[in-house]
């Protein structure tokens, strides 16, 4: 689509130059910049917290999509939010009451995003979709970059989509994990219009990152 966005995950950037990473990507054609917080219990790896984010921030104008992998997660969202999240992305399993959660996000002057894992159902979906600005259908178990896209997350891409034109309503419809040039395709097809890749983007260094995202927009 005309829309289509890419997100590189930082989770496959070089952690000790995190700040020229950010950059180089933001140079190199990104739209978003995909941070990926995991708490060690939600999800079994740990990665960043909001000081982090902070300290990026600098480094790029691009909008912060952070997607947080950490229950209970409510405690944690002003943090996130003052240190320079723009979009906010929590899994409906990361707290007992979605709604709230989604609300709290949006008292921060932040844009909402739902995340489904692999084994999570879409119609989890309906009573909140209208007060979302981002979808994001994970398609490998998260936890860790470099797994292999799991094919059912098409399905749900599709049934997403539909959802999210007969509300007629802007919401990112992004897809996170296994995503190379190939599955880009289907995910597109499928009616994804925001594409997270970090073993794609960072594979190569810093020269290649201009090409590995015009790569997996299907451009030469
Ligand atoms: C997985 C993370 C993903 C991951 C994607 O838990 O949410 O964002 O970094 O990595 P790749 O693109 O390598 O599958
Ligand atoms: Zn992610």
């Amino acid at each position: 689509p005309q829309s289509l966005k890419i997100s590189p995950s930082i989770l496959s950037a070089d952690f000790a130059r995190l700040g020229e990473e950010v950059a180089a990507v933001s140079q190199a054609g990104a739209d978003y910049i995909h941070v990926d917080v995991m708490d060690g219990h939600f999800v079994p790896n740990i990665t960043i917290g909001p000081q982090v984010v902070k300290a990026l921030r600098p480094h790029s104008a691009l909008p912060f999509d952070v997607h947080l992998m950490i229950a209970p997660v409510d405690l944690y969202i002003a943090a996130f939010a003052d240190a320079g999240a723009d979009i906010i992305t929590v899994h409906p399993e990361a707290g007992p009451h979605l709604h709230r959660t989604i609300q709290l996000i949006k008292a921060q002057g932040k844009k909402a995003g739902v995340s489904l894992n692999p084994g999570t159902p879409v119609e989890v979906l309906d009573p909140i979709l209208e007060d979302l600005d981002l979808v994001l259908i994970m398609s490998v178990n998260p936890g860790f970059g470099g797994q292999s896209f799991i094919p059912s997350a098409l399905h749900k891409i599709e049934a997403v989509r539909k959802r999210i034109d007969s509300l007629g309503k802007a919401i990112d419809l992004e897809v996170d994990g296994g995503i190379n040039e190939e599955t880009a395709r289907q995910a597109i097809a499928a009616g994804a219009d925001v594409l997270v890749a970090g073993t794609a983007t960072f594979r190569g260094g810093p020269e290649a990152y201009a090409g590995n995202i015009r790569r997996l927009r299907g451009e030469a």
